[in-house]
């Protein structure tokens, strides 16, 4: 970890029309966004003009008519960062990629592509997907069980990257004269037979100026957590407010750092989606605003989605939360014990549930002022090392970038300038060194002895 001033990492979540119910039908909103390749690249290039690390998208390989709109019409996350990868150059490019229906050797190649067409600015999404019905797309009858889809993507992960060390960083001396373009000895299979994946290997491509992709994930459940302290190199976490927001922190280093890591090297980036006005009462009218247009039927789509898109409108809305512990919780696990348990303590009845789950509070809405000092109380308080920002409204997003940025760099916790143009390089982070070219090394260290 460089010994720079620790900073705040920024992200953007760029989700088109936007990731909840109503936001499409705002005033100034681009109805075909998600599917407008040039929305993508003018908001890649506002985000990398702000100077934030990196810009998200998000992915699941599953719809239903009840989907959130974004969801229902949208592009395949590496063929979009590609056409930001040569429209930008200095952001990270972060996709979503599950690790429960792919083959690790193409995803390897798909991002090992990605990293090297953006010159060293690619980042994975690791997750697993919580939506059973994905299944149907892949030939399955039913979805991998919670515990298991954790476990192969464990080892889904460890493959990758292994492939990725496929060509040692000087494997190509392409010398005209002699004739050698390859150095064989530099070339590595992988020959890798685990539980789940049997892969040879080697990649048939090299490393780039970053040595390998960076890693995120996103899980709250135990295994989610547990498989984040192991892999990634940054986490999504998303924290109901500043108190689970230090649990959360603080658990995942620990985690990490039993298992010998460099807590520094792990930053928990929680998702939010704040709401900037002139006064604090403007930013609440604006939420309550936005309330008054969602319908309940919908909330209780969204309540339902942590549970497999569990359908709450069968049952009476003034009652107490409905029993469904005959559900097995195989989705969104985390999410979904976290309801359970907050409607048990609190007593909430189906109604206040819907409302409680079913939007998208916001956690920092106020004047520029007020959401900095609201972003700067997590960053020093051990709540979060940066935040993406998931804004399914254009003019937040700008109010953000012109009037919440400026105040952050101001106080010294935002960068003014980028000082790399890798996304290893904007986070902060080692390269890791090829483990062929570090066996050799230590080879040679012992004969020297
Ligand atoms: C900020 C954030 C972004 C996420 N993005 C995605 C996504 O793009 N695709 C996806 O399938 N899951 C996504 N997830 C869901 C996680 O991958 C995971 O399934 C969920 O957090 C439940 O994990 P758990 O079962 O370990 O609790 C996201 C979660 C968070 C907190």
């Amino acid at each position: 970890m460089s010994n720079t001033k620790r900073q705040l990492k920024l992200g953007v979540i760029l989700s088109g029309v936007g990731n909840d119910q109503s936001g499409w039908r705002e005033p100034g909103a681009q109805t075909n966004a998600s599917i407008d390749i040039n929305w993508f690249i003018a908001n890649a290039r506002k985000a990398e003009a702000a100077k934030f690390d990196h810009v998200f998208i998000v992915d699941s390989p599953y719809i239903t008519p009840d989907t959130t709109p974004h969801f229902l019409n949208r592009l395949e996350p590496l063929t979009l960062l590609s056409a930001l990868a040569v429209s930008t150059t200095h952001i990270g490019l972060v996709g979503t990629l599950t690790a429960s229906y792919w083959e690790p050797y193409n995803v390897a190649r798909q991002f090992a592509s990605l990293d090297n067409i953006s010159n060293g600015r690619a980042g994975w999404n690791v997750v697993t997907t919580g939506l059973e019905g994905a299944a149907q797309n892949y030939g399955r009858e039913a979805h991998f069980d919670h515990a298991v889809r954790y476990a192969r993507a464990r080892e889904f992960v460890e493959v990758v990257q292994g492939l990725w060390d496929s060509y040692e960083d000087d494997a190509f001396p392409r010398d005209k004269e002699t004739g050698v373009f390859l150095d064989k000895a530099k070339q590595h299979k992988l020959n890798h037979k685990g539980e789940f994946f049997s892969v040879a290997g080697p990649l048939a491509l090299s490393r780039s100026r970053q040595g390998q992709p960076v890693i995120f994930q996103a899980g709250d459940s135990n295994e989610g957590r547990n498989l984040g302290a192991a892999i990634a190199d940054a986490t999504f976490a998303s924290a109901e407010n500043f108190e689970t927001g230090q649990a959360y922190y603080k658990d995942l280093k620990s985690r990490a750092a039993a298992l010998g890591r460099n807590p520094d090297h792990i930053s928990v980036v929680p998702g939010f989606n704040p709401i900037i006005a002139d006064t604090v009462e403007e930013a609440q009218a604006i939420e309550k605003a936005r309330e008054g247009k969602l319908d309940l039927d919908k909330l209780l789509v969204q309540l339902g989605r942590p549970f497999n898109y569990h359908d709450f409108r069968q049952y009476a809305l003034d009652e107490p939360f409905p029993d469904i512990s005959n559900l097995t919780l195989n989705s969104y696990k985390g999410r979904a014990e976290r309801i359970l348990r907050i409607v048990r303590d609190e007593k909430l009845t189906l109604r206040e549930a819907a409302w409680r789950f079913g939007t998208q509070r916001s956690k920092f809405s106020g004047t520029a002022e007020t959401v900095a000092d609201e972003i700067e109380r997590w960053f020093v308080g051990g709540a979060a090392d940066g935040f993406n920002l998931q804004s399914s409204r254009a003019d937040q997003f700008d109010l953000f970038i012109e009037r919440v940025v400026p105040i952050l760099q101001q106080r010294g916790l935002f960068r003014t300038e980028y000082t790399s143009d890798t996304l290893r390089g904007n986070l902060g982070l080692p390269i890791p060194e090829n483990r062929y070219t570090r066996a050799r090394g230590e080879v040679a260290a012992v004969a020297a002895e």
